[in-house]
């Protein structure tokens, strides 16, 4: 491949992009990268620029214009999308792409869009040597590396259950609310894209529900997000690490009754309340691009990931921890995903298709995440 740039990050000027941006910057010389920033707004991506201590070059593309976002793809090797929701603007920037042979990360949570690409671009990402891989921030890597390292802690021919215990303390931005509140809307009106994966028929049965788990000592909440089906298919496309007959489920933890009640009553009124278009505009003028917690906020937040895995002879634990899971530490995750597949591109490694951040990055990336302080044992 002789592009110009080892990586361009589209979506710079969104309040996730410039987190990126100035992670990226601050590892340009220790990882010898060239790179561009991209977006529609070249003053918005000039005021980004002149904060960055090592200033990159600008791209323009708007994800309405095909042409743009195909001269951008033709540049870089690898290309990482922060412009969200992506159930809105993500399909035609993952096809231009492929039609170039770029590589292409980002770090949606939505799992219709995930499932779409999915569906519909594998065949084409290998056929054209692409790597694509979706949900590269918090959304799915802590919950892809627990189960893909709770998994290989157990006994390879034991049929298995993983569960994924999640609890932060983190504040939203105002793009993951307005994503939120989009795939909520296409859940409800059963627009959303589902992959079916196979179930073994000696996976484990699990029971997901809220119910109060003595293991993690809260009250242990199903959420609808993109995890549970990244895991899934990590686990049936790895069998050589997994085993074959694999369940998983994940929940979202709260250590009282009061709390739990205070986390599922708006997600249970806004799943009602998305059906009215009302409801649906008060929620995106509310929730407005480019902000999001500041950097005190940031600085408070943390997460933990637990994965309790267990087969009929064996139990075994990963956790999986670190500081603010939607920004700081998904600028983190997202930036090292993108220098492991430029590794990769160099040891000329590359798997190519639509995969989940294991499938893509293996080991490098938890050894690369460690080194940044991301807590994984
Ligand atoms: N998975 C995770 O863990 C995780 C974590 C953080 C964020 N996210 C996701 O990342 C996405 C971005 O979040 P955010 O908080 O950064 O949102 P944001 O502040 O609203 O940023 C959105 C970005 O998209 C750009 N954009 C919008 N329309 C565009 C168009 N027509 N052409 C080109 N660019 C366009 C915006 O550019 P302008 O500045 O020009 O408007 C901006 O750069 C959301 O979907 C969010 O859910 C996921």
């Amino acid at each position: 491949m002789s592009k110009k740039y080892d990586i361009i990050l589209f979506g710079a000027s969104g309040f996730t992009g410039a987190l990126v941006a100035r992670y990226i910057s601050a590892h340009i010389i220790s990882e010898n990268i060239n790179w561009a920033i991209a977006g529609r707004d070249e003053k918005k991506l000039k005021e980004i620029q002149n904060g960055l201590t090592n200033s990159p070059d600008i791209v323009i593309a708007d994800v309405t214009d095909k042409v743009s976002l195909h001269q951008m793809a033709s540049k870089s090797k690898v290309l990482m999308n922060a412009v969200g929701p992506f159930n809105w603007y993500g399909k035609d920037v993952v096809k231009a792409c492929i039609d170039n042979s770029t590589h292409y990360l980002d770090i949606t949570g939505e799992p219709s869009f995930v499932a779409d690409v999915y569906n519909s671009y594998y065949q084409l990402a290998v056929e054209n040597k692409a790597c694509v891989v979706n949900c590269c921030g918090f959304d799915s890597i802590p919950a892809d590396y627990a189960a893909w390292l709770t998994a290989q802690k157990l006994p390879l021919n034991e049929p298995k259950s993983l569960m994924g215990y999640f609890r932060t303390n983190a504040a939203f931005s105002g793009g993951t609310l307005t994503t939120a509140i989009q795939a909520l809307y296409m859940e409800a009106e059963k627009k959303s894209v589902k992959v079916r994966i196979k179930k073994h028929k000696d996976a484990p049965k699990l029971d997901i529900k809220i119910h109060f788990s003595k293991e993690v000592g809260g009250w242990a909440i199903p959420m609808p997000v993109v995890d549970p089906h990244i895991v899934k298919r990590s686990a049936f496309r790895l069998p050589q690490d997994y085993g074959i007959a694999v369940s998983y489920g994940q929940f979202f933890v709260r250590t009282t009754f009061i709390k739990m009640l205070k986390t599922i009553l708006p997600v249970i009124s806004a799943r009602f309340l998305v059906r009215f278009k009302t409801f649906r505009k008060r929620m995106f003028d509310k929730f407005q691009p480019g902000t999001g917690p500041d950097e005190e906020r940031r600085a408070k937040s943390q997460f933990e990931v637990v994965c309790i895995g267990k087969s009929k002879t064996a139990e075994a634990i990963t956790i999986f921890s670190g500081g603010d899971p939607g920004y700081n530490e998904t600028a983190k995750m997202f930036a090292q995903s993108a220098f492991t597949l430029l590794d990769k591109i160099k040891n000329n490694s590359v798997h190519y298709g639509v995969l989940t951040p294991v499938e893509a990055f293996g080991m490098d990336l938890v050894t690369r995440l460690r080194k940044e302080g991301l807590h994984i044992v």
